[in-house]
């Protein structure tokens, strides 16, 4: 048996065989198919660095651009970006490979935030991440960047849950609010028609 050190476990690579059980109607793989594997190698990944099962916290905004076929092995290659004192972001890149051409596609990348419990499901601290190399910096100074942008994200979503909520709505504001989108969207209709 040998003992392992943190710094060295900061990421992992898993190769999939896409199989026709992951197919949607039209043959393709299916997205919910695809965020399943994604999300347990992010759990992997981040269970791998801390030494802890972990939790998904968040999963940043998934954006499948390029299908992929069932039959393509598709590869996930996941790495620590950033840790808190028990979060951690981990970055997901998502390579699809046509066996028969050899072609390789990067399908998307996404950036998950898990973090490390204990076995009554508390959060406890994980490993001190060292940013020796210049990729690790550059990751890490994405991973913060993200981490403000998600915070302005969950404000701003909050504030428009709570002003727009169905059950507790100022109707005269809604109803000015309302008239002002549609009016908008009218006009931009009629230049796009009279183009
Ligand atoms: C994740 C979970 C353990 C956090 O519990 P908590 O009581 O908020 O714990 P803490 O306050 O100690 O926060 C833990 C970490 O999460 C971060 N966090 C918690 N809520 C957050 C939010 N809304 N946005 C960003 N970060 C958040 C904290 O900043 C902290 O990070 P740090 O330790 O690196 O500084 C808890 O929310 C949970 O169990 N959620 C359910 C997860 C789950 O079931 N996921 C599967 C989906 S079904």
């Amino acid at each position: 048996m040998e003992n392992y050190d943190s710094k060295d476990m900061a990421s992992l690579t898993m190769t999939v065989l896409m199989t026709p059980d992951m197919a949607n109607f039209s043959g393709k793989v299916h997205g919910g198919a695809l965020l399943k594997i994604i999300d347990e190698v992010a759990f992997a990944c981040a269970s791998q660095y801390s030494g802890h099962y972990v939790t998904t916290l968040s999963v940043d905004e998934v954006h499948f651009k390029q299908a992929i076929n069932v039959g393509e092995l598709v590869t996930f290659l996941a790495h620590i970006n950033v840790v808190g004192r028990s979060s951690m972001e981990v970055g997901v890149k998502v390579m699809a490979q046509n066996i028969h051409n050899r072609t390789l596609v990067h399908t998307n990348s996404c950036y998950f935030t898990m973090v490390a419990v204990d076995d009554k499901g508390r959060a406890v601290s994980v490993p001190r991440l060292q940013y020796f190399t210049t990729k690790g910096r550059a990751r890490y100074v994405a991973a913060k960047f993200r981490r403000d942008l998600r915070l302005e994200h969950e404000r701003r979503l909050a504030a428009i849950h709570q002003r727009w909520n169905v059950d507790s709505v100022d109707e005269e504001v809604l109803e000015q609010q309302f008239n002002n989108i549609r009016q908008s969207e009218l006009m931009a209709d009629t230049l796009v028609t009279s183009d």
